[in-house]
């Protein structure tokens, strides 16, 4: 196999310059990406076409090179193949009609591949059409982040109906993260049967929680994910991406077992190099500074190659690019990653 970077840093090998990737780098701030949206009618349509979610997944590949390529699709595909409901609207975001808690024991598990067929074909063409030294990352969402989706029906600013949800039903709750831990596994396997060479789980709203439901809700569903993968890939590499986690991202390696770790912006350089001496760690630039460009950038980059570069490390932001970010800012991060200016 031609050499990856990102899987050798994930093996634990510290390579100069770091390979880099960046969270959502298939998206709107991509004039050909709102040119593919547009053609594909919506979202989901793009998620659900193999043609056009291959065709999107490879447009920041041909434009900028990155080390690796993620899998174009949603976290909300899989409520929505357990038989929810959704949409997505300009401006809005995900809508979902929200769950409760008497809907948990009507989820079927049973038509989860069926739905996500075109996903698994996606992830074929994609390794098979993909420059060799290209990593193909395969992802869902965390049970605890797909659950808030679920429960409110829409992104809320402290997740706060999905916490309440879970203090006030709490067996229900525990039910649903087990569903949806046990139909993220399912579809991980898939998709590295099909090819995936690396997969991350992402726990954009492990921030909000205290430290008892952090270890029931984030840790816990994750570690079962880890479980059940291991059991059937167990060489294959499992980033996990608890944004926000903040004291509790050492917790979480740990009893998670993940391979490497996803770090946001708000974690100290000297706290992620302790995080480091444990495996390999992906960030951590704050997406702002992206968008400002200038100095906001450099200096940004600067501290994170000298603070993490001398570990494993796999450059990236602390989360998604934004649309308003200008590719030239993009290509100034690159350039200076790969070549120090
Ligand atoms: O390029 C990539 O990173 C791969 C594709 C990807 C998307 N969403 C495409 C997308 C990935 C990995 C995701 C993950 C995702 N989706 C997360 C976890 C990561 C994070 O950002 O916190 C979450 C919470 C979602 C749910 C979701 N999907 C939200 C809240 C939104 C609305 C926000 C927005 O940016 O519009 C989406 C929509 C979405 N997912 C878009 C894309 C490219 C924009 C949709 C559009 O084109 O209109």
């Amino acid at each position: 196999m031609a050499e990856r970077k990102l899987l050798d840093v994930l093996d634990g090998k510290t390579i100069s310059p770091p390979p880099i990737w960046m969270m959502r780098q298939a998206g709107r701030y991509l004039p050909e990406y709102r040119e593919m949206r547009k053609r594909a009618g919506s979202f989901l349509d793009l998620c659900y076409n193999p043609d056009f979610a291959v065709e999107v997944t490879l447009q920041p590949i041909r434009r900028f090179g990155f080390d690796a390529a993620i899998l174009f699709s949603d976290i909300l595909v899989i409520p929505h193949a357990l038989g929810r409901d959704l949409r997505f609207e300009e401006g809005a975001g995900p809508l979902m009609t929200p769950l409760r808690a008497d809907e948990i024991g009507n989820l079927d598990i049973g038509t989860v591949h069926s739905h996500l067929q075109p996903v698994y074909e996606t992830v074929h063409r994609l390794r098979r059409d993909l420059p060799a030294e290209t990593a193909l990352i395969g992802f869902c969402g965390a049970p605890w982040t797909v659950a808030t989706y679920m429960i409110a029906g829409r992104g809320t600013p402290d997740q706060a109906p999905a916490r309440l949800f879970g203090h006030r039903h709490p067996e229900a709750f525990a039910s649903l993260l087990e569903i949806l831990a046990a139909a993220s596994a399912d579809y991980l396997i898939r998709q590295i049967e099909e090819g995936a060479d690396v997969v991350q789980i992402f726990d954009s709203w492990s921030g909000v929680l205290d430290q008892a439901t952090f270890e029931n809700w984030c840790v816990r569903p994750v570690a079962e994910i880890v479980r059940r993968v291991r059991q059937k890939y167990p060489d294959v590499p499992i980033i996990g991406f608890p944004k926000g986690a903040g004291w509790f991202y050492r917790e979480y390696r740990q009893k998670t077992g993940v391979t490497g770790l996803g770090l946001d912006w708000t974690v100290p350089l000297d706290a992620a190099r302790e995080l480091q001496a444990g495996g390999a760690v992906q960030g951590n630039l704050d997406p702002t500074r992206l968008i400002a460009g200038g100095r906001a950038l450099s200096e940004g980059i600067e501290n994170i190659l000298g603070g993490l570069g001398s570990g494993p490390l796999i450059f990236n932001l602390g989360h998604g690019i934004t649309p308003e970010t200008p590719i030239e800012h993009v290509e100034a991060m690159i350039r200076q990653v790969r070549e120090g200016k």
